[in-house]
């Protein structure tokens, strides 16, 4: 069976991304920065393999990796993240715009660093990091959120330097706009269910050709500007 690893999977669209998975009856490493708080991880029994991770600790990340040995991936979902406060530069909070950067950002990043040998040792070989529509210069014509939009618009470059780096192992990587999402972040007036979300973001996974890598795509599988 395929595997799957997920970051921030005890809430929202990782949670999401778990159950639909499990249900095809793939095998899920689930990682969380609180297992033992994960209450709807916990839920689904030893199906799921829970792991501690903070995706800011490069320490965590890289002992995850040596624990999960030679296991091969075959779906990298960069999903975790932190959303970002509205306002303009005077209401800035530099300090929490670096702990967005570390975690929207280089989490994703040391991610791919540690796991893209499982992920070329697969058969499906993709990476899916989670970006968002905000993070699309061409499309930005309300501004604000600055930390939101541009810790994610450098995980788009990011997504896109790992798809050239990667092309030559038959690694697929992509940045995705999940939509909005009913989620504590997207809150509850958000269009899509995190259900629905998913189901629709698994189409356009599971049918991602080599020519599709380093793309960034909507949930319906648009190409989104950058
Ligand atoms: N919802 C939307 O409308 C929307 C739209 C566009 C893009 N996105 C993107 O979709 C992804 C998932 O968001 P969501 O809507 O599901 O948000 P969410 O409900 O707020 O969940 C965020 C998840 O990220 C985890 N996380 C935060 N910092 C972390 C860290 N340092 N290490 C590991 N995990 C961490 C959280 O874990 P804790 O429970 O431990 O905090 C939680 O599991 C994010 O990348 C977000 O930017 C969402």
């Amino acid at each position: 069976m395929p595997s799957l690893l997920v970051t921030g999977a005890n809430r929202g669209l990782g949670l999401a991304f778990v159950r639909s998975y499990l249900a095809d009856g793939w095998t899920v490493h689930a990682c969380c920065r609180h297992p033992e708080k994960a209450r709807a991880l916990q839920e689904l029994g030893d199906a799921v393999q829970r792991h501690r991770l903070d995706v800011a600790d490069g320490l965590q990340i890289e002992s995850l990796a040596r624990s999960l040995g030679d296991e091969p991936i075959d779906l990298l979902v960069n999903n975790a993240g932190l959303g970002g406060k509205a306002g303009g530069l005077e209401d800035s909070d530099f300090d929490q715009w670096q702990k967005l950067l570390a975690v929207n950002t280089l989490g994703p990043a040391r991610m791919a660093a540690a796991f893209w040998p499982a992920v070329a040792a697969s058969e499906r070989r993709t990476i899916a990091n989670i970006s968002t529509q905000l993070a699309s210069i061409a499309d930005n014509r309300s501004g604000g959120l600055y930390a939101y939009r541009s810790s994610k618009a450098a995980l788009n470059m990011v997504s896109r330097n790992m798809a050239i780096e990667l092309a030559d192992k038959g690694v697929k990587v992509v940045a995705l706009h999940p939509g909005w999402v009913q989620t504590d972040m997207g809150g509850a007036n958000a269009k899509l269910t995190p259900d629905q979300s998913v189901s629709a973001l698994r189409k356009v996974i599971d049918g991602l050709t080599p020519e599709q890598s380093g793309g960034f795509y909507g949930w319906q599988g648009d190409e989104l500007p950058w």
